[in-house]
């Protein structure tokens, strides 16, 4: 019998991934056409809570857990927070999110699970309790992540977010398009995260300048989405790609992937989430958008998925996130 069921969305940062680690602002937006599900069944008496990853043929129970899983320390965390010991559940779990591809697929698994299990034990878990459950999968896991991913995904709303503050989600005037490409070499944003810290350490003048101007970016961005100016966007994405390439965190085919999006028309692109891999954004238009996502295919891209961003029920435009 399903006891319960929970859906997170996928997510792309639009502006100031890694500057956002050091308190620069970014903005996120979930994507709904990638997702992860999990489902709670009754298991057999005495089974204990069996968790199951259809996508990687993982099959174990919470008491007999591979050290270190991602999942069960996601199962851990719910379960103590729900007030449970292991029940006698099933808990199986399917995403279509690519793994290591800054689409949040760790956090979006983590905050299915936490809602199926929620779900399963008749209890409601609000967005910022979610967020910061998953937050603190996304530590053990990720090093020193922002926040973002786990707000952006837990709320699924587009996120204006500063590290510290309570994540507002901004106003969208004008809903526009995206293209997203993968360009299917998977990358940790632990490592790529890791690496900006050494090179801050190193020279950390030129990283805060490289931050600041990124967190300039973000606030033309903002306001131009803001506006209804979306048009002003394409730019702002092709300057934040340059900075995020000073960064070092681009790659040959990230940048083959947005130097062929500008050129079949896109308004501007960049690589987005943890980088040196995963996937890229560009700016499309109901006419650009074909042509673009051929040529991101033509260049290598493994996926293309075209999205509109700003297309959302009506919802608080700040989100109360407590003791972050
Ligand atoms: C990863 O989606 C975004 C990064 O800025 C890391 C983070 O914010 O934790 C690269």
């Amino acid at each position: 019998m399903i006891l319960g069921a929970g859906q997170a969305p996928g997510k792309v940062i639009l502006f100031g991934e890694h500057a956002v680690v050091y308190g620069r602002p970014a903005l996120a937006v979930p994507i709904s056409q990638v997702a992860a599900n999990a489902q709670v069944e009754s298991g057999a008496p005495g089974s204990g809570l069996i968790i199951e990853a259809i996508d990687l043929a993982h099959c174990f129970t919470l008491a007999q857990a591979p050290d270190g899983d991602p999942l069960a320390a996601a199962v851990h965390l719910a379960l103590a927070h729900l007030g449970l010991e292991a029940p006698d559940w099933r808990l199986t779990v399917h995403s279509t999110i690519p793994i290591a591809s800054g689409l949040g697929s760790g956090a979006a698994v983590s905050a299915a699970i936490m809602r199926a299990l929620a779900h399963a034990a008749g209890q409601e878990l609000l967005p910022e309790t979610l967020s910061a459950l998953v937050y603190e999968v996304e530590v053990l896991y990720h090093g020193t992540p922002s926040g973002v991913d786990n707000t952006v995904i837990a709320h699924g709303r587009p996120v204006y977010f500063v590290r510290g503050h309570a994540p507002q989600v901004f106003p969208i005037g004008r809903p526009f398009r995206l293209a997203i490409a993968d360009s299917g070499i998977g990358s940790l944003t632990k490592v790529t995260v890791g690496d900006v810290r050494l090179g801050w350490q190193r020279s950390p003048e030129r990283f805060e300048k490289l931050f600041d101007d990124i967190g300039q970016i973000v606030e033309a961005a903002r306001a131009a989405i803001a506006s209804g100016e979306p048009d002003r966007l394409g730019p702002l994405m092709d300057a934040n790609h340059e900075l995020l390439v000073e960064m070092g965190v681009s790659c040959p085919q990230l940048d083959r992937l947005v130097a062929a999006a500008r050129s079949a028309g896109a308004g501007g692109a960049k690589l987005s989430g943890g980088g040196r891999g995963g996937n890229m954004i560009a700016l499309v238009s109901a006419e650009t958008a074909g042509p673009v996502a051929e040529a991101l295919r033509e260049a290598g891209a493994v996926r293309v998925i075209v999205t509109p961003v700003g297309e959302y029920g009506r919802g608080p435009t700040l989100i109360h996130q407590p003791g972050r």
